[in-house]
């Protein structure tokens, strides 16, 4: 948590209900312990990428597709999202929950390493987010920023939190403070001459950058 939990319950209570089919993907995510999108992240996600009036996203790490239903849900009819996935269950579930939602029609959902897949995607795209693993930032980052248009907009998940998995495969302990891979990836998204950066302290933090 890295609000005050007086806020993070206020915010919890203003949250509208989640339809049936996001409420069974959310329990999914805990029963499988899936470490999928926070809502208020999804909700800012969805309303960044209506507001901006995105027809084309490029998404890093399906999961079982939360945020890709948020995001999928801010796309017009004859919209577009590419999103990648590595693990062939997790993609799997994404493919049938989305589409339960009706909204395969404008998903092209890769079980694919983004790595390989991203230099296949042409650009412009309106919004990338990017939510696989912390420590692969650094790489993509090069890869999805060519993508964007001018204003287009790049949304990094965990940017506020230790990302267990990366800190496993570092050898670094869980702790309260950012992880120093962490803190260079929040400084070069700050600090790179392509993009302007914010730090949003909701869910696990998310960076908001707009392309110049
Ligand atoms: C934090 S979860 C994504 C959560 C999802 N965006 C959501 O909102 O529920 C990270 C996912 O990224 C996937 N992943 C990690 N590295 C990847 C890569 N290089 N290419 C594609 N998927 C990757 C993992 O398998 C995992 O399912």
């Amino acid at each position: 948590m890295i609000v005050r939990d007086s806020v993070r319950t206020y915010l919890d209570a203003t949250r509208p209900q989640p339809d049936v089919l996001l409420a069974e993907m959310e329990a999914h995510g805990a029963r499988d312990r899936v470490p999928i999108l926070d809502p208020h992240s999804g909700a800012l996600l969805h309303v960044v990428a209506r507001a901006m009036g995105a027809r084309r996203i490029v998404e890093v790490g399906t999961a079982i597709g939360v945020s890709t239903l948020h995001l999928a849900r801010a796309l017009p009819d004859d919209g577009e999202l590419i999103s990648f996935e590595l693990d062939r269950e997790r993609h799997a579930a994404a493919l049938s929950y989305l589409t339960r939602a009706r909204l395969r029609a404008r998903l092209d959902l890769r079980l694919q390493d983004a790595h390989e897949g991203l230099p296949q995607v042409e650009g412009p795209v309106d919004l990338v987010f990017l939510d696989g693993i912390a420590t692969q930032y650094d790489a993509m980052l090069e890869q999805v920023v060519p993508l964007l248009r001018p204003g287009g907009v790049l949304v990094v998940d965990n940017v506020l939190v230790d990302d267990p998995i990366a800190n496993e495969r570092a050898g670094v302990a869980r702790g309260e403070e950012r992880s120093a891979a962490g803190l260079d990836l929040n400084a070069r998204l700050l600090e790179h001459p392509e993009l302007v950066t914010t730090l949003v302290p909701v869910g696990e933090g998310l960076a908001v950058a707009a392309r110049r």
